[in-house]
């Protein structure tokens, strides 16, 4: 029975702050941490038990998930005492995985595409992995696949620092999308208790004697590394789960959502569990809006990932936002990022009225947990 091992121990600091409180792979996309969207897709395709390999915030994790029960997987947590590397990190699951082909995946990938296909294509091929891959305009940030395009073997695997784009420019090139399918094997090539990348130390090596293949993924892939793919991911993956629902709809709306009175939604949005909308907001597009949030009468929410319990006040704006669980956003006040810069809030961060936060060149507007914004930045 293929099983699963999910990578979920990074510091994720280029999303500071959001995550001193919340670990990366906990952040929400489209209201469900990114590894729970990750052991749902697992799930749809049989797998039944799924390893956490965590280490950073840990415990954080295990409440969350506990045992899987809730989400109807088995759940095992490595005991990884520091951060081991991505192949360290596997080498400690040996003992959950040793007897059976396994997805493996980063925790903090957005990804939705077709996993059935990939197991079928990695069968066929017989290969000791097969690597997901996706081709990028500028493969520099990410890990590089040379692939033989007649028998879709890879033949150099080459982490970002290895690559060298062709005359110092960058070419499309199909890159590393973070999930792999892995027979057992792969144990026999990871020495134990050592600080191990998967990506720069085994990889290359496994490539070089022909075993991985190549999987063009048909769908929608976002790593969270920065808080603008963040937005970008989330909207990405609401478009993605409104194109497949069955009936046709443009947004996602929980039933329990109350709107009071009057509201104008534009397309598409997300709305989550118990959420209060009072009369006259404008909502969207691309707005994604947490459980049990209080929006406050003529708001107005658009390019924005609001996470749970957040409250809105009267005619606030927002715009080109993330807002963490638990902030307090008095009357009218104003968020307003620019192109790529965001405003961001991490949790219980508190505005008071009338302030106005908007950005005024290219970096991101933050402010750390249980601050109280008082005054303007512009
Ligand atoms: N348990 C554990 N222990 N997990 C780890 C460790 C560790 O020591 N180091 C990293 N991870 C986890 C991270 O939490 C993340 O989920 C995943 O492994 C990948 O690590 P990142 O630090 O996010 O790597 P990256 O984004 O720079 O590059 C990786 O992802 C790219 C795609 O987004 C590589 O796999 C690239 O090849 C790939 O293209
Ligand atoms: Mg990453």
């Amino acid at each position: 029975m293929t099983k699963g091992i999910i990578l979920s121990g990074g510091w994720g600091t280029r999303l500071r702050p959001l995550t001193c409180t919340i670990p990366k792979t906990l952040i929400p996309v489209v209201n469900k941490p990114v590894i729970e969207r990750q052991i749902l897709l697992l799930k749809s395709v049989g797998v039944k038990e799924i390893v956490l390999a965590v280490s950073v915030m840990a415990d954080d994790i295990k409440r969350y998930f506990k045992d899987g029960e809730d989400l109807g997987v088995k759940i095992h947590y490595t005991d990884e005492k520091q951060p081991m590397g991505t192949a360290g990190a596997l080498k400690l699951a040996e003992y959950y995985l040793h007897d059976d082909r396994f997805f493996m995946l980063n925790g903090d990938e957005i990804i939705n595409f077709d996993f059935h296909e990939m197991l079928d294509l990695h069968q066929k091929s017989e290969a000791l992995g097969t690597i997901a891959s996706m081709n990028v305009e500028d493969p520099s940030p990410y890990g590089v696949l040379i692939v033989d395009e007649d028998s879709n073997k890879i033949l150099k695997f080459q982490e970002k620092e290895e690559y060298d784009p062709p005359e110092g420019k960058p070419v499309p090139m199909p890159v590393n999308v973070g999930v792999y399918l892995l027979e057992p094997e792969i144990f026999s090539y990871i020495e134990s208790n050592r600080k191990i990348s998967i990506e720069k130390e085994i990889f290359p090596h496994v490539a070089n004697k022909q075993k991985l293949y190549n999987y063009s993924i048909n769908g929608i892939w976002r790593d969270v590394g920065k808080p603008y793919d963040l937005l970008e991911g989330n909207i990405l993956l609401m478009n993605s789960l409104i194109k497949e629902s069955k009936d046709k709809k443009e947004n996602l709306i929980a039933e329990s959502v109350q709107f009071e009175g009057n509201n104008y939604i534009i397309p598409p949005v997300t709305i989550g569990e118990h959420v209060i909308l009072r009369y006259g907001c404008k909502i969207g597009p691309n707005a994604v809006i947490g459980d049990n949030v209080y929006i406050e009468k003529n708001a107005e929410i658009k390019e924005a990932v609001i996470f749970k319990e957040s409250f809105i006040g009267e005619r606030s704006k927002i715009e080109k936002a993330i807002v963490s669980n638990n902030c307090r956003i008095q009357e009218g006040v104003v968020l307003r990022g620019n192109e790529e810069a965001l405003v961001i809030l991490a949790s219980f961060v508190e505005v008071l009225k009338d302030v106005q936060l908007i950005t005024p060149d290219n970096r991101h507007i933050t402010y750390c947990h249980h601050e109280i914004v008082r005054s303007n930045l512009k």
